[in-house]
């Protein structure tokens, strides 16, 4: 066994009271609404990778475009020692920056995914045994203590998961990572931008149906932990465009009239024909947007970086 370190925030049930609480609160609403952190079991991170590498799904593609022309400009601006990512999945297109910055000393990967966490560390400690890889399975929305590492500190933030938090929440998650800088410290963020509705509805509803089998997921996600008796069969997978707040939101739709059974929550949950339950937004951006909650929340946009094609940002913000 590879020796990097892993280290658990939370108390091994609370996410399963996470979970508890999250359903009870979602599927009672209405809409009904599931937040997105549950699609990341060991299948479904499987599948997000699968999603990356779809003809439809540029944002990956186009990040890493930026990532490779950029890398240099970020280990100049920056000198990071310790790279800080949260969501890191797979950290795949991470390793372009761990190859670009001469200084680094430690690499903090935070993910609530335990399976994708222990692959991509495992991974890279192999392939660089030089560098210090502390993995953190942890809920970056809840608040984050780093273990000390020296300084200065990158945080990245890849992928366009931003754009999977609501407004709301977007504003605490920003204020609490402008909490982990110090200052000579920098935020790397990647976003999705704003483009026409084809493009991106082809990018969230794919011919080969992996973003569909992904979102379902959520569903065997209820069925294993929750006891629960859905039938991925009874639902439609659903990408709409909402051009008011523009953000694409992932939904199941019902085919029928049904009612299912949550057992470890006692809960019976009625769907009518064509009723939908939301189970995720991906927002998408503009320069200024983006620009506007970093400076709500104390920090300072120094670089804005699109790919060639204009679809796609990565920003370097330090706290100001
Ligand atoms: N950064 C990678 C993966 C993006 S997918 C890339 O750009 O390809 C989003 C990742 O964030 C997943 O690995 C998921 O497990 C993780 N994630 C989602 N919500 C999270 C949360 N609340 N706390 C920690 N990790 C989370
Ligand atoms: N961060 C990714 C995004 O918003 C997550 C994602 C991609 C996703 N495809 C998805 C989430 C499909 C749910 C369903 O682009």
């Amino acid at each position: 066994m590879s020796p990097f370190i892993v280290t658990r925030t939370l108390p091994v049930d609370a996410t399963g009271a996470d979970l508890r609480t999250d359903v009870l609160q979602g599927l009672g609403r209405d809409p009904k609404s599931l937040p997105p952190k549950w699609f990341y079991d060991a299948r479904g991170s499987e599948l997000f990778e699968e999603i990356t590498r779809l003809p439809e799904y540029y944002p990956t593609r186009a990040e890493r475009e930026i990532l490779h022309a950029r890398a240099e400009e970020i280990a100049t601006a920056t000198g990071a020692r310790t790279l800080v990512e949260l969501g890191s999945g797979s950290s795949e297109k991470t390793r372009i920056l761990l190859d670009a910055l001469p200084r680094l000393h430690s690499y903090l990967p935070v993910d609530v995914s335990e399976s994708a966490l222990t692959l991509a560390a495992e991974s890279l400690l192999a392939e660089r045994p030089a560098l210090s890889v502390h993995a953190l399975i942890a809920d970056f929305t809840r608040g984050l203590t780093l273990p000390g590492s020296p300084g200065p500190r990158l945080v990245a933030f890849l992928g366009g998961t931003l754009g999977n938090l609501l407004p709301d929440e977007r504003a605490v998650f920003l204020k609490s990572v402008r909490a982990l800088l110090l200052p000579g410290d920098a935020l790397l963020l990647g976003t999705d931008l704003v483009k026409d509705q084809a493009t991106l509805i082809a990018a969230y509803d794919d011919s080969a149906g992996v973003t569909a089998a992904f979102n379902k997921n959520v569903l065997a996600v209820l069925n294993r932990e929750l006891d629960a008796d859905f039938d991925p069969d009874d639902f439609a997978h659903v990408a709409h465009w909402d051009s008011g707040h523009e953000w694409i939101e992932m939904r199941l739709r019902a085919r029928r009239d049904l009612v299912v059974k949550v057992r470890e929550l006692n809960l019976a949950v009625a769907f009518e024909e064509g009723e939908e339950l939301r189970t995720e937004v991906s927002a998408k951006f503009r320069e200024d947007g983006i620009r506007s909650e970093l400076a709500e929340a104390g920090m300072e946009l120094s670089h804005w970086w699109t790919d060639e094609a204009g679809r796609f940002a990565l920003s370097l913000s330090t706290p100001a």
